[in-house]
């Protein structure tokens, strides 16, 4: 009874050093748009002796974690790359368990009192939804429909999706809207092709921060567009279920830094 008492109090006061904290941090600049390649949730399951499903679950708990830690700096939006179209590659019975579990967790946000509908985020999912599973594709469109007129933050989850297609496919958006004019001269400029990037059409403003967990320094086909001139990239040794504020205060910190730098 002692030591479930002692852990409550030591819960409520780590829970209020963090908000503390990130009250702190919001006196400064905060970025507006911050990205994650949530990797290592299988060698952080491996690590830990779990299931490969229980790893990725529990990199649910952290994009939860992260994501309210977000929501309280004021971060506009939040991108999330959850499923790349190349993970279809890997075992069927993997491939099922993520598809599961973004089902679920995608109903499970859409309830009332859940976070999205807390901090008023309206929820886009970024990709080419049509690979997947029909009975994911209703989740999507319920949870997508519930949040529609939420206008305070954007989360994008990215699922099954690739820069290289997104770009093909808003170039080629970018020819058919032009070829509408009656002007026989065909010009696209580089804001018509950033136009209609899914980013863009879900409403969200330009990239300041990509984050990568697990230590692995790559892009692997996200964002590619979007990570221009001043998005800062961090590579972070943490495995994604593990990330947590002390990894991402630096990374706010260091911009707020460059941010005062430049004035
Ligand atoms: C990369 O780690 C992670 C994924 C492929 C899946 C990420 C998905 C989640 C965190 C949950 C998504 C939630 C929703 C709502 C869709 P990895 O499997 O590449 O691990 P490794 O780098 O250690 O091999
Ligand atoms: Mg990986």
């Amino acid at each position: 009874m002692l030591l479930r008492c002692l852990r409550w109090i030591q819960t409520k006061v780590a829970q209020r050093a963090e908000r503390l904290l990130l009250r702190i941090l919001a006196v400064g600049p905060i970025p507006q748009h911050v990205a994650f390649v949530m990797d290592g949730n299988r060698r952080y399951a491996r690590m830990n002796q779990k299931a490969i499903a229980q790893g990725h679950s529990d990199g649910f708990v952290a994009l939860r974690r992260v994501l309210e830690a977000c929501l309280r700096l004021e971060i506009r939006c939040v991108s999330a790359y959850a499923f790349a179209m190349d993970n279809f590659r890997r075992s069927p019975q993997e491939v099922d368990d993520l598809m599961h579990l973004a089902h679920d967790k995608l109903m499970e946000m859409s309830q009332h009192g859940q976070i999205l509908e807390e901090y008023g985020v309206r929820l886009n999912v970024l990709g080419k939804t049509s690979l997947l599973p029909e009975y994911v594709q209703e989740a999507i469109r319920h949870v997508e429909s519930v949040t529609r007129n939420n206008n305070k933050a954007i989360l994008n989850i990215c699922m099954s999706y690739s820069s290289q297609d997104e770009i093909a496919t808003a170039v080629e958006s970018a020819v058919r809207k032009s070829l509408e004019n009656t002007d026989p001269e065909i010009e696209i400029t580089e804001e018509d092709v950033a136009a209609q990037l899914m980013t863009s059409v879900a409403g969200s403003p330009p990239l300041d921060i990509l984050i990568r967990t697990s230590g692995v320094k790559r892009l692997s086909d996200f964002l590619l567009w979007q990570c221009c001139e001043n998005t800062q990239i961090h590579f972070c040794k943490a495995y994604w279920p593990e990330f947590g504020l002390f990894d991402f205060v630096p990374v706010i910190l260091e911009y707020q830094r460059k941010c005062w730098g430049t004035r």
